[in-house]
């Protein structure tokens, strides 16, 4: 967890050679180590023995040797960046992650920076900062051997703190919201159920963020015969989460995660091979809630309101049965052909809840298709909704943060394949088209209030780390919100 081992910052308008630590960071374009001359004396040697031997500079290579007396620094770290005309700030996030994680396995506690070639591309080194504590991130609530390691230290070398002060404070809280959403996503679902969660977002209540939890009463009430439906199987408590943050007047941006805090797939019950992972059904909740954090701590000037309808999805003797129908919110009624379809059954009274604050936009973000998970495999978001505008700034967003998405159509013609015979609507469209099908469910709900729909199923658990994303929960939706936000201010 982030919480505990905070890695300190800090930054010093000193020399590489004049920096105790037990390693020195440079970063290397591939194939050229590039002006020598600018590196300090007793350095330079050491580093042109090695270039193009040991160390050539590919993308997230790494190689560690031994400083001479003469220097202050214990070792000298070399990182490799890829081609010098494509580096970009991903590749500085990688490198952040890839070297810190490195640095740490080899017990290393204070590091320090050369930034340089950084000021050189106008990149700042707040994100190479921003890898290495997202790639630091570690979960081990429930091991008893605690890996003890830990990088304590990084020290910047910049001549000025000018505007780097900022961006390291909004790295900081950015990834602190991606590393608690990674936190509530692998914890099981036996201690994250939806009061758990409901306990999870209380704890953000601050002075402009006010927590509403509807029970399961308070549900019934309001008529959520959709999300109760899901709810119906489980003994646990369902929990309707909303956060609002009013960071400004007017009226909300809504954002929607989902929160099945366990998918079964109910009486549709799911093949047991791989269900242990159905507790990450409720990613779209915790990124929800880490950009609820991190915007509440950057003081940002918006009117953001998140829900997440929280619920396990379970079967049992009170369950939802294939073929019932209930009525949601909206006021249309659904027949459940298929109780693994959840997912959209929870959102569609979250959008028709959400819809009373007349809105200017709603995002959703959901582990919604298995289908998004065949068509993308775990590198892209798909996307679909109604707003050119917001889809265009999502997509602008997706490719600075690196949390992609790319777009699937809504063509009325699969509006068709949602027809049930004796309601207004059936909850899937059959096994073709599934992820557009799904969100097309979604858009009958939205209707023309502006909303764009994110499916994470593919992207929101990591099967194989990757240099700022450890293997688990990646926490992903945090930072690319955090930075639509800009646009919506
Ligand atoms: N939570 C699942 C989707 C999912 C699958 C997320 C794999 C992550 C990894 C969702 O509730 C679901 O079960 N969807 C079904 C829908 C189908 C019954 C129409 C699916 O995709 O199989
Ligand atoms: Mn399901
Ligand atoms: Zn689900």
């Amino acid at each position: 967890m982030l919480g505990k081992k905070l890695m300190n910052i800090d930054i010093k308008g000193i020399r590489g050679e004049d920096c105790a630590c037990d390693a020195l960071i440079f970063l290397f374009p591939e194939d050229h180590p590039g002006d020598l001359k600018k590196l300090p004396r007793p350095i330079a040697p050491i580093i042109q023995q090695v270039f193009s031997k040991e160390f050539s500079g590919k993308q997230n290579e790494v190689f560690l040797l031994n400083a001479p007396d003469s220097v202050k620094p214990r070792r000298f770290l070399l990182v490799g960046l890829g081609k010098k005309d494509q580096i970009t700030a991903e590749k500085i996030r990688q490198a952040g992650g890839r070297a810190a994680t490195y640095l740490r396995s080899m017990g290393m506690k204070k590091v320090a920076l050369t930034t340089d070639l950084l000021y050189g591309l106008k990149i700042s080194p707040a994100e190479f900062v921003e890898g290495a504590l997202l790639g630091l991130y570690v979960y081990q609530r429930y091991k008893a051997d605690e890996e003890k390691k830990s990088l304590e230290t990084i020290t910047l070398l910049a001549k000025s703190t000018r505007g780097l002060t900022k961006g390291l404070e909004r790295a900081r809280i950015v990834a602190d919201g991606v590393c608690f959403a990674r936190d509530l996503v692998n914890t099981p679902a036996n201690d994250m159920t939806p009061t758990h969660l409901a306990k999870a977002a209380s704890a953000l209540k601050s002075r402009h963020l006010t927590v509403r939890i509807l029970d399961k009463k308070d549900a019934k009430k309001l008529g959520m015969g959709a999300y109760l439906a899901v709810a119906k199987g489980s003994r646990e408590e369902p929990r309707f989460i909303v956060l609002d943050y009013k960071g400004a007047k007017g009226a909300p941006v809504v954002l929607i995660g989902k929160s099945i805090t366990f998918d079964s797939g109910g009486i549709s019950l799911k093949p047991s091979e791989g269900m242990e992972k159905m507790k990450y059904d409720m990613a779209g909740g915790a990124a929800v809630l880490g950009v609820m954090k991190a915007v509440a701590a950057l003081h940002l000037p918006i009117h953001l309101v998140g829900m997440l309808p929280a619920t396990e999805n379970l079967p049992g003797g009170t369950a939802t049965k294939p073929g019932d129908v209930v009525k949601s919110l909206s006021g249309k009624t659904v027949e459940i052909i298929n109780t693994d379809a959840e997912g959209r059954l929870v959102i569609a009274d979250a959008i028709a809840y959400a819809k009373r604050l007349k809105p200017r936009a709603i995002i959703d973000i959901a582990t919604l298709t298995g289908a998004c998970l065949i068509a993308f495999g775990n590198e892209t978001i798909a996307m679909m909704g109604n707003d050119r505008k917001l889809m265009d700034a999502l997509k602008k967003s997706g490719e600075l943060t690196y949390e992609r998405v790319w777009e699937m159509p809504l063509f009325e013609e699969y509006k068709e394949y949602l027809k049930s015979d004796i309601a207004d609507i059936k909850n899937i469209g059959g096994r073709n088209g599934g992820l557009v099908t799904a969100a097309y469910f979604l858009y009958e709900f939205a209707g023309d209030t502006p909303w764009v729909h994110l499916d994470i199923a593919g992207t929101a658990w990591a099967e194989k780390e990757k240099p700022y994303v450890p293997k688990g929960a990646s926490g992903i939706g945090t930072r690319l919100i955090c930075d639509i936000i800009k646009e919506l201010q």
